[in-house]
């Protein structure tokens, strides 16, 4: 059936961010987009920070028009090769059911339009490309209807933005490297859901909501051809952490899994400065942050708290409920100003403070 009754189809979804705690930085192959290495993170989903788009199409809408995106009111462009990838083969994916059924309009043929809201900084460090192309490709792959699972829909956001396979799952979220040349083991899983340690929670400490100087794309690529120290990451201190990562969420050991994030975050951010030119993605006050949560944790007698940062300068401090004290204390104490403060939210893994540093 065309889909000539100018009816409008439209669906929409929201997708939250996830914040790795062992980090992906490089690609083996970059046109398919497949990293050098596995990686896991914590999908902060019922966090305030999530994009929600709206997919709509219509034979109504005029075919010269093509595809097109805009981002928090601003058209964003939708013609490089990673946005095509998935638009390609979601589309594909409708024209099997239409081919199967002839009574489905043919909405594999019509432009597609998208609109999106990021309600957090958008290239900032905090994971909007892993949130963005999760609600994209989850946006697009309902308006068509498609039955695929979780897993099938990451392979697919995967191209969009690596980290953006995670989001599609709640919880701790592993991302298979695989070693299939065209990519096809290359997707996330759940390694455990949320409710498999309820206590954790997450402090997002916004520090810069300026968008980053390097994108995650190209310094991740400059790492990879610069970097002596990145063969090593790659080669034994991510296994070794993919390993101590997963032992601890299974035992809930939290001064492991402390330990462990707050080491990948510094090896991660150590290739950065080891690229050529040095990538540097903190700055003084995330240092000051860093220096925080050791104050905290030297307080507390144990590890009570423990900080990752992605390419920016923002802080994620994961912690666990009953120590909300301890480590939200602290900041307010070495960071001052309260303003910036958003209200604290308590049940769920949600990020249960945002301070606004103001730098
Ligand atoms: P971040 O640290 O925020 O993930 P990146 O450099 O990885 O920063 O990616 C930023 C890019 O992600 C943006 O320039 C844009 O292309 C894409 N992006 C961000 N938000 C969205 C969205 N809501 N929908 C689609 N793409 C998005
Ligand atoms: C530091 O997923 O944003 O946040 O695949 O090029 O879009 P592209 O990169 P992206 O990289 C994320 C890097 C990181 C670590 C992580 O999320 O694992
Ligand atoms: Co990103």
């Amino acid at each position: 059936m065309a889909a000539s009754d100018n009816k409008v189809y439209r669906a929409s979804t929201t997708a939250p961010v996830n914040i790795a705690v062992v980090k992906y930085w490089g690609k083996r192959d970059p046109k398919l987009n497949l990293p050098t290495n596995s990686s896991l993170s914590v999908t902060l989903s019922q966090s305030d920070l999530r994009t929600l788009t709206t997919a709509s199409c219509s034979a109504a809408f005029p075919s010269s028009e093509g595809d097109s995106l805009v981002i928090n009111g601003e058209p964003s462009d939708v013609s490089g090769a990673r946005t095509q990838a998935c638009f390609r083969a979601l589309r594909s994916r409708r024209a099997a059911l239409e081919a199967a059924d002839p009574n489905l309009p043919k909405l594999s043929q019509l432009s597609l339009r998208l609109v999106s809201e990021n309600n957090f900084p958008t290239a900032a460090g905090l994971a909007s490309s892993a949130a963005g192309f999760a609600a994209l490709v989850r946006a697009v792959a309902d308006l068509y209807g498609l039955p695929d699972e979780p897993r099938e829909l990451s392979r697919i956001a995967r191209q969009g933005s690596g980290s953006a396979c995670r989001s599609l799952f709640g919880g701790y979220v592993a991302w298979r490297a695989g070693s299939a040349a065209d990519g096809s083991d290359s997707l996330a899983e759940q390694v455990a859901p949320a409710a498999h340690w309820p206590e954790m929670r997450a402090l997002v400490l916004v520090v810069s909501a300026a968008r980053k100087g390097v994108s995650s794309s190209s310094g991740m690529q400059q790492t990879v051809g610069t970097s002596g120290l990145f063969a090593e990451r790659v080669a034994a201190v991510v296994p070794r952490h993919m390993d101590a990562m997963e032992a601890a969420i299974r035992d809930r050991d939290f001064a492991a899994f402390a330990e462990v994030t707050m080491r990948d975050s510094n090896s991660f951010h150590a290739t950065c400065a080891d690229t050529y030119p040095p990538i540097f993605y903190m700055n003084d006050v995330s240092r000051a942050a860093i220096r925080a949560v050791e104050a905290i944790n030297a307080n507390a007698g144990r590890t009570v708290a423990a900080y990752t940062f992605d390419a920016g300068p923002n802080a994620v401090v994961y912690y666990l409920e009953q120590d909300t004290e301890a480590v939200i204390g602290t900041f307010y104490h070495v960071l001052g100003d309260m303003d910036g403060w958003k209200a604290p939210v308590i049940q769920g893994l949600k990020p249960s403070m945002t301070l606004d540093a103001g730098v």
